[in-house]
């Protein structure tokens, strides 16, 4: 119940006006996004470098309305791919992208220009010596998104795919993105639903992702298993080893601020561990899809929304 509200909220704008007045350096939304500017980004991506941990960064931003928007998007991409090259962290950093964020959802112009855009970002980011993984968002867009990532990676094949194991699509597609050279992250889906399309029950979506880690792992494309859940971790070794893959022919994937002290484990143990690090200030329903997750956290929330 408190999860679906929380994922309604996610979409209100006037919830979003009250909670974004409140500093980013309230202790919640910092756990989780550790600033607003490109320095303070590649600050904590430098951090993550020392610790043996790979990162993908994320400049939070959604609902793109109009191609002002989408172009400042693509403008924040384009000096954070630089800034990392400066800083020598391409080795260590790439990109993730939600196409919603640079024009995708526009009508009309919206697939053309959110390809456009993207192939600017890849293009950005094979000059500096990374790639770009393209988010998936709620399940009306995934055909389109499925369609710009074919067309990017005509140029930029090592364009990163993300999968949604709620989604009964979701093994299928597997099926069709485990080939050579395919990078496909495979996460349990972090948006409100309809039956029709998603497994509702936490049991139901766990199978799916264990039916879809099979078919990644089975291939010969590049997992990037996408969990915080033990079980799944487990669950990816053990289904690694089995299809003789070593660490580095597949990756573990983990938020800003969850479970930090596995990531770091997994990482002595030499597994390759990415995490997923957003920044900016529209951080308002990525930390809503956070609480979502995890509502206990929500009286913490709500205390340093009223001490503010
Ligand atoms: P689950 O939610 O069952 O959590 C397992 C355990 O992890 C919990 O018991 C708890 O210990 C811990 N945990 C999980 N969430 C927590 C939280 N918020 N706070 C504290 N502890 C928490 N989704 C999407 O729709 N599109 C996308 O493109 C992406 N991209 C993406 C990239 C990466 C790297 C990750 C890790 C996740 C995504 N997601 C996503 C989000 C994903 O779909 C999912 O919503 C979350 O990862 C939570 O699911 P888990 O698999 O972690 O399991």
């Amino acid at each position: 119940m408190l999860r679906q509200l929380l994922l309604l909220l996610s979409r209100s704008h006037r919830v979003k006006d009250v909670v974004t007045r409140m500093p980013v350096s309230s202790g919640l939304v910092t756990r989780y996004v550790p600033g607003e500017h490109t320095e303070q980004a590649v600050a904590a991506t430098q951090v993550l470098a020392d610790d043996g941990l790979f990162v993908t960064l994320d400049f939070l931003g959604e609902d793109t309305l109009d191609e002002a928007q989408a172009e400042a998007t693509v403008a924040a991409y384009l000096d954070l791919l630089q800034a990392l090259g400066s800083a020598g962290l391409a080795r260590h950093a790439e990109v993730s992208v939600k196409l919603s964020a640079i024009g995708q959802a526009l009508p009309e112009v919206g697939a053309k220009l959110s390809t456009e855009n993207g192939r600017r970002i890849c293009r950005a980011a094979q000059m500096v010596g990374t790639t770009v993984t393209l988010d998936m968002e709620d399940h009306t867009t995934t055909d389109a998104t499925l369609a710009t990532l074919r067309e990017l990676r005509k140029d930029f094949p090592d364009t990163g795919a993300v999968l949604q194991a709620y989604l009964h699509r979701t093994e299928s597609d597997c099926r069709v993105l485990a080939h050579e050279g395919s990078r496909v992250r495979l996460c349990k889906g972090a948006y409100k639903e309809p039956e029709e399309v998603a497994f509702q029950e936490r049991h139901e979506v766990d199978k799916s992702y264990v039916r879809c880690l099979k078919v990644l792992m089975a291939g010969s494309g590049y997992p990037m298993v996408a969990t915080h859940d033990p079980r799944l971790v487990k669950i990816a070794s053990a289904l690694a080893t089995r299809n003789g893959r070593t660490p580095g022919s597949y990756e573990f994937q983990m938020l800003y601020g969850i479970r930090a002290e596995e990531q770091k484990r997994l990482a002595d143990a030499g597994e390759k561990v990415r995490v997923y690090l957003p920044y900016g200030d529209e951080w308002y329903g990525y930390l809503m899809r956070r609480l979502a997750e995890r509502p206990q956290n929500l009286s913490f929330f709500l205390r340093s929304l009223v001490s503010q």
